[in-house]
C-alpha cells in the first residue's frame, strides 16, 4: 500500500450538531484538512470544545462529516478491528476477567477459544499485566485498567489507533510510565496513533505531529511537527531545548485562545484576540 493508501485524510470536515428541529445548533468542526502519513503518532490539542472527540469519532466513522471527506487507507472510516479505540473511561466489563475483557476484541472474528486466550496473554504481557490475567476489573488500580484497555485496543493489532484523553484519569505518576509504555508499544508495533490530550507537555513528548485546534468553530490553527529524536524514553525529553520552546509556544496559544473566548470560564474581556490563521508567524 502507498502512502496516501494506508493513511488518513481529512478534506474540508465540517460538522454542525443540532437538536430535532432546531435551525442553527452547534458547529464543532469547520473546513478541518488533515493529511497523516503511516507510521505518524499525531497529537490533537486544544481548548475544551474545539471539536477533539469529535473528529476521533469520525475518523472511527462513529459519526459522519456533513461536508467534507474523511479516508482511512484510502475509503471511507468504518469501525472494525483495523481500528482500536481507547477512551478516557476504562470501560472494562466488571463481570469479565482481565484476559476476557482484553480477548473481546477479537471474539466477534471467529478466532477459537484457545488462540484469542493466547493472544490476550501476549497483549497483557505487553503492558506488564500477565499476571493479572485471570483478576476482574474491580482489583486492579486506575493504571492498571488502563493498560488493560489499551492491551484490548491492541489486541487485534489495528492499523490505526485513535486514543481520547487515555492517562487524563491517572496520577501524574503513573501517566509518566504509561507514557513511556506507550512509546514503546508505539516503536514495535508501528501504526497511526491518533491520540487526544489536553497536556501539551504529553503531546510533546509523544509525538511526531501535533494539531492545534481553535474553538468556535473548531478549526486547524497550526500543525507543528515534533523533530525531538527517538526513542524518547532513553533520555530526558523535557530538557531539550526544543521540548522547551515548543511546549511554551502551545501553551501561549491556548491561553490565549481561552482568554479570547467569551464562552470561556477563563475568558478576559479585551484579551487579545487569536491571529487569524495564514497570517500569523
Ligand atoms: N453529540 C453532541 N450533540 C451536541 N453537541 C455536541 C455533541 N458532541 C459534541 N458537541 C459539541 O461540539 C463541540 C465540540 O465537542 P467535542 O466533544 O468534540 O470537544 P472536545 O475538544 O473533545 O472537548 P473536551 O476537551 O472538553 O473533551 C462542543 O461545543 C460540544 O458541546
Ligand atoms: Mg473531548
Amino acid at each position: 500500500m502507498n502512502d496516501a493508501a494506508a493513511g488518513i485524510v481529512v478534506r474540508n470536515v465540517s460538522k454542525t450538531f443540532r437538536r430535532a428541529k432546531e435551525t442553527t445548533g452547534v458547529q464543532a468542526l469547520h473546513a478541518v484538512s488533515l493529511d497523516i502519513k503511516p507510521n505518524t503518532f499525531v497529537s490533537l490539542v486544544g481548548p475544551s470544545g474545539c471539536g477533539k472527540t469529535t473528529l476521533l469519532r469520525m475518523l472511527n466513522g462513529l459519526i459522519h462529516p456533513d461536508e467534507g471527506e474523511i479516508l482511512v487507507g484510502g475509503v471511507p472510516p468504518v469501525p472494525g478491528p483495523h481500528m482500536g479505540f481507547v477512551f478516557q473511561s476504562f470501560r472494562l466489563m466488571p463481570w469479565r476477567t482481565i484476559r476476557d475483557n482484553v480477548s473481546f476484541t477479537v471474539e466477534l472474528s471467529g478466532m477459537d477459544a484457545k488462540e484469542r486466550a493466547d493472544r490476550a496473554d501476549k497483549y497483557l504481557d505487553m503492558v506488564g499485566l500477565r499476571r493479572f490475567a485471570d483478576a476482574f476489573p474491580n482489583e486492579l488500580s486506575g493504571g492498571m485498567k488502563q493498560r488493560a484497555a489499551l492491551a484490548r485496543a491492541l489486541i487485534a493489532e489495528p492499523r490505526y489507533l485513535l486514543m481520547d484523553e487515555p492517562f487524563a484519569s491517572l496520577d501524574a505518576q503513573t501517566r509518566e510510565f504509561m507514557q513511556i509504555e506507550l512509546m514503546k508499544i508505539w516503536q514495535h508495533h508501528k501504526s497511526i496513533v491518533v491520540f487526544v490530550t489536553h497536556s501539551v507537555d504529553e503531546a510533546v513528548v509523544l509525538s511526531d505531529q501535533i494539531v492545534l485546534l481553535r474553538p468556535r468553530p473548531g478549526e486547524v490553527a497550526e500543525v507543528l511537527d515534533v523533530d525531538l529524536p527517538h526513542p524518547r524514553w532513553d533520555y530526558d525529553v523535557r530538557e531539550r531545548h526544543e521540548f522547551v520552546t515548543m511546549r511554551r509556544h502551545l501553551w501561549e496559544r491556548i491561553k490565549d485562545m481561552v482568554a479570547a473566548d467569551p464562552q470561556s470560564e477563563f475568558y478576559m474581556r479585551g484579551a487579545k484576540t487569536e491571529p487569524i490563521r495564514g497570517a500569523e508567524e
